[in-house]
């Protein structure tokens, strides 16, 4: 079958090829299967109409270079009913020059005086937790080691308090599957019912901070203004919701996933703890190497070429970041993992108006968490069997034990 809308003397042939994204297989081993569509349809066009990318200079130009958004010409999210859309504050939801007026007003709060006053709070909270698992010899990595250091973050930024973290982590997690209502449906119902809980919880924070205005991130965000602009009720509601998400979700998936690359390769563990001065670039290995976060998306506003094939205006485009990190065309031995590895040009933050704006935050919160493990445990073998995903979009273990021993 030759696609519709495709151009140039190259073919399409719509199909997963091997990758189809609700497979849950696909996340506990993607690499091959994208490999393989990289290698034959690195510009993919998928059965539900969907473009997908996974070369690194095809990701690159789309987030870079390319004239898209998150929306199509009309202001239309993908999969969205118009009103939804309108309704859609949260600034990776939306174009300039709304996104960014919304990504200004919250940056402010994003400074680098908010951030280090973040590390020093988020440290004993990781130490009380290593301490707590020490003393039992066993852990469960999701829920003792990779929520300690996000949630602990979010308390200092949002005012949520620590005890809630696992009941938050698990909405947020069905939430993300709000982002995808084509191809997650029979996930839909559980995320609008998570969005709607969340709703109701922030809500009270910020309310209390209108009450009690306070210094943390959340209270800047409620009274940041800048040309006498303000967030309004929704745009502020919807963006602190966004963070937590944002927040939590992602790099507890990063540091489980590292834990499970670690356990796999227990001789770049022993490094680690050899050489801490080693942590930075460690974190930035795994990123590149297990992604939490493994596409993100745009809409092109105008045709555009990749590859030799030319993708029609308004087309959904998927960046497969997961893809992009192991091109062998940029990254010297794609699929060995090295914490040494001075290539770090991964693709997992995105690119554009829309890189991550807590990239900084996940770096901080990943960094403490590997350089207390390290410290502390030696011989850490993750149980993959007894691997369970969250009930995320994205690649968030959701439940997995481990052992270790006390260096
Ligand atoms: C390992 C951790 C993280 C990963 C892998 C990650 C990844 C991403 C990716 C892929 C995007 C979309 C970029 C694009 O489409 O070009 C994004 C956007 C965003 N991230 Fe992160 N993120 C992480 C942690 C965080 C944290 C800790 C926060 C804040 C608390 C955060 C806040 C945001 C926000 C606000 C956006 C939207 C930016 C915009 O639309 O302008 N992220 N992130």
């Amino acid at each position: 079958m030759i696609s519709r809308g495709t151009t140039g003397s190259m073919a399409v042939t719509p199909g997963w090829y091997g990758a189809d994204p609700t497979r849950m297989d696909l996340k506990t081993n993607p690499h091959s299967p994208y490999r393989q569509l990289r290698e034959s349809q690195p510009v993919n066009l998928t059965p539900n109409g969907d473009w997908r990318l996974s070369r690194y200079q095809d990701v690159q130009k789309l987030l870079k270079h390319s004239h898209s958004g998150m929306r199509d010409t009309q202001g239309i999210i993908p999969g969205e009913t118009a009103e939804d859309s309108a309704n859609s504050k949260f600034m990776l939801r939306m174009d300039p020059p709304d996104h960014d007026r919304i990504r200004n007003l919250v940056s402010k709060a994003f400074t680098p005086r908010a951030l280090n006053a973040i590390g020093p709070a988020i440290e004993p909270f990781v130490q009380q937790e290593l301490e707590r698992v020490a003393e039992q010899g066993v852990m469960d990595v999701a829920t003792d080691l990779s929520i300690t250091a996000p949630a602990a973050s979010m308390c200092a930024m949002l005012g949520v308090p620590f005890e809630d973290r696992h009941r938050l982590t698990r909405l947020v997690s069905l939430a993300t599957n709000r982002l995808a209502k084509l191809a997650v449906p029979d996930m839909q119902e559980d995320a609008e019912a998570a969005i709607y809980e969340l709703a109701g919880y922030m809500l009270e924070l910020i309310e209390e901070r209108r009450r009690k205005p306070s210094d943390d991130i959340l209270g800047q965000l409620v009274t940041a203004e800048e040309a006498g602009d303000r967030l309004s009720n929704d745009e502020l509601l919807q963006q602190s919701i966004g963070l937590l998400g944002a927040g939590l979700e992602t790099t507890i998936g990063l540091i489980g996933n590292s834990m499970m690359a670690f356990s796999r390769h227990p001789e770049q563990f022993e490094r680690l703890a050899a050489h801490p001065e080693l942590t930075p670039s460690a974190v930035e290995e795994c990123l590149r190497f297990e992604p939490s976060i493994p596409m993100t998306m745009r809409v092109l506003w105008e045709d555009t070429e990749f590859g030799g094939i030319t993708i029609p205006k308004n087309s959904r485009v998927i960046a497969l970041i997961i893809a992009a990190n192991r091109d062998p065309a940029v990254f010297t031995a794609p699929d060995t993992f090295d914490i040494g590895r001075r290539e770090a040009k991964h693709c997992s933050f995105g690119g554009g108006i829309h890189f991550c704006l807590g990239s900084h935050l996940a770096r901080l919160n990943t960094d403490i968490t590997f350089r207390a493990v390290a410290a502390k445990f030696t011989d850490l073998q993750v149980d993959e069997s007894k691997l369970e995903w969250a009930p995320s979009l994205f690649r968030v273990p959701g439940k997995l034990p481990a052992t270790f021993r006390l260096r």
